[in-house]
């Protein structure tokens, strides 16, 4: 079986999970949380090297204000579990995102997470938090234009690998797989370059809810596509 290297996911739908139930958001995403620590240890007995999860698009902070401060109290009581968690699964953590704009002690949670977590050899593991794929982008191009300005680079000799370089993702692969949970068919600002060709995968399963035997149904849907790269079928 070809398990993708890299699978990255639009974790959406804990408001509508948490709905369903007659239960507030937030719940939707406790629960969610939960469903991420689980889905690192299964992604890796799959056979997946690179995960990378949406947590909070630079799109979220415009949901109600007590809804952003709830998702920010979350992550802080993530990043503080995170460690434990990676050095018993020898889990290399990355956030990408714009850090500057984060409250300062979660930015130090996120440094120390990272510099603690850099030896690990297990599983890749890439959270987006205030994460926006084009204001990836606009930072990727104000760093080249910058380079331009001080004379150590030419507009002519930029490359698209270069421009992927300059990404936060600049040390990742693309995802071979990105999957979508709770049914939306769209992309939401999530690695608009990086998915280029990476295959699509929608589930009406809502977050909380995913789990082994769905993430194994994605797998086996990339499985039975032919990937193409351009025209031409690998
Ligand atoms: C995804 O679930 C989690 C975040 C975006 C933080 P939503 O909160 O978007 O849930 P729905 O889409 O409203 O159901
Ligand atoms: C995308 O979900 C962002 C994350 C999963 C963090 P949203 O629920 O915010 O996206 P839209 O509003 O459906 O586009
Ligand atoms: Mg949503």
């Amino acid at each position: 079986m070809s398990v993708p290297e890299h699978v990255a996911i639009i974790m959406d739908g804990n408001g509508r999970w948490a709905k369903a139930k007659g239960m507030p958001r937030n719940y939707g995403h406790v629960q969610g949380a939960k469903t991420v620590e689980d889905m690192c240890e299964i992604a890796w007995n799959m056979g997946i090297k690179y995960l990378t999860v949406y947590a909070f698009s630079t799109e979220n902070w415009s949901r109600p204000k007590d809804e952003v401060n709830a998702l920010m109290k979350l992550l802080r009581n993530y990043m503080k579990n995170c460690i434990k968690r990676a050095s018993a699964n020898n889990m290399r953590v990355r956030v990408i995102g714009d850090k500057t704009g984060l409250d300062e002690d979660i930015r130090k949670s996120i440094a120390d997470l990272e510099e603690a977590t850099k030896g690990y050899t297990g599983l890749n593991f890439t959270i987006a938090i205030n994460y926006g794929g084009r204001d990836e982008i606009t930072r990727a191009v104000r760093s080249l234009a910058k380079d331009v300005e001080n004379g150590t680079l030419k507009p002519e000799d930029i490359t698209d690998k270069m421009i992927s370089e300059r990404l936060d993702t600049g040390d990742l692969p693309d995802p071979d797989l990105l999957i979508r949970t709770c049914g939306e068919l769209r992309v939401s600002n999530f690695l608009l370059w990086q998915i280029s060709y990476s295959e699509i995968y929608v589930t009406d399963v809502a977050w909380p809810d995913f789990n082994e035997a769905e993430l194994k149904k994605a797998c086996d849907a990339y499985e039975g596509r032919t990937r193409k790269f351009g025209n031409v079928a690998q």
